[in-house]
């Protein structure tokens, strides 16, 4: 099953993603599938066995979520990394700005994330790509794309370099790159120059690198919580903490874990 389909109490996390992104105000979402992933599709069709009389609410807000934006498919014909799948949309997007979110990562932020980084791009001249970073602790470094910038403002840093998943060693900072972006256009013109890179894949890291370069690229901070669903302990914590906030669940599994204690 694709990781995109795992699900957090009543849907699967590609929904949380996508409500996200028309959250912040999205009405066109491009998800790039591929082999193994057809469920991904599936998912935002109408399901006629699932129309009840007493009607299902995460399906009442998938029906809402179909109405508000217009959900396109595109496959990326081989695994060849994140800026390989993002040149699959060039055509779809053509020469705007675009966001970028990762199928299995939930942000949980006020305004959505997609618009804090919208209005990172706007303040800072609309021209330069803008990716989220946080703070990543040491163990978890060469996870990530992590970033050798110069803070410009509070939260704000101009990227000299990226480097992708290095040794902890060789990392020039603690800024992980987290997987949202506001891209500019420029980036499929970069990625059709780099070559594979870390794990043999063609990575956005690279692109962006070349990005920096010629126009410059921010990363920035941002207010809310990231919830990477492909580790096992993070989804059955985000499935825990979602479930909290439900108050029908909430009744009956606060008095559950109590009884779960050792
Ligand atoms: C991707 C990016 C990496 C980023 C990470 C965030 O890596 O290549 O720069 O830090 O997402 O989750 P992946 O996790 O897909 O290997």
């Amino acid at each position: 099953m694709p990781k995109e389909m795992l699900p957090v109490v009543d849907r699967p996390v590609i929904q949380y993603v996508v409500e996200e992104a028309v959250a912040a105000g999205a009405d066109d979402i491009l998800i790039v599938t591929g082999r193994t992933k057809r469920a991904v599709e599936d998912h935002f069709d109408l399901s006629p066995e699932l129309v009840t009389a007493e009607p299902i609410p995460a399906m009442v807000e998938l029906d809402r979520l179909t109405e508000r934006a217009t959900v396109h498919f595109v496959r990326q014909r081989q695994p060849k990394g994140l800026a390989d799948a993002i040149a699959c949309a060039e055509r779809h997007v053509g020469k705007e700005p675009f966001g970028v979110l990762l199928g299995d990562t939930i942000n949980v932020c006020d305004p959505p994330l997609l618009a804090q980084l919208s209005r990172r791009f706007k303040e800072l001249g609309s021209r330069k790509s803008v990716v989220a970073v946080e703070l990543v602790p040491d163990s978890k470094v060469s996870d990530y794309g992590i970033v050798d910038g110069k803070e410009v403002r509070s939260g704000v840093y101009e990227v000299r370099h990226l480097v992708e998943k290095p040794p902890l060693a060789e990392a020039p900072s603690r800024l992980g790159i987290t997987g949202a972006y506001l891209l500019t256009p420029t980036i499929f013109d970069a990625i059709r120059q780099i070559e594979p890179g870390r794990n043999g894949e063609l990575q956005l890291t690279d692109a962006l690198n070349v990005l920096a370069e010629r126009e410059g690229v921010y990363a920035v901070t941002f207010d809310g919580v990231r919830y990477d669903i492909g580790d096992r302990f993070i989804w059955l914590k985000t499935n825990l903490e979602f479930a909290l906030k439900d108050p029908e669940l909430r009744e009956r599994l606060v008095p559950l874990l109590r009884s779960l204690r050792p």
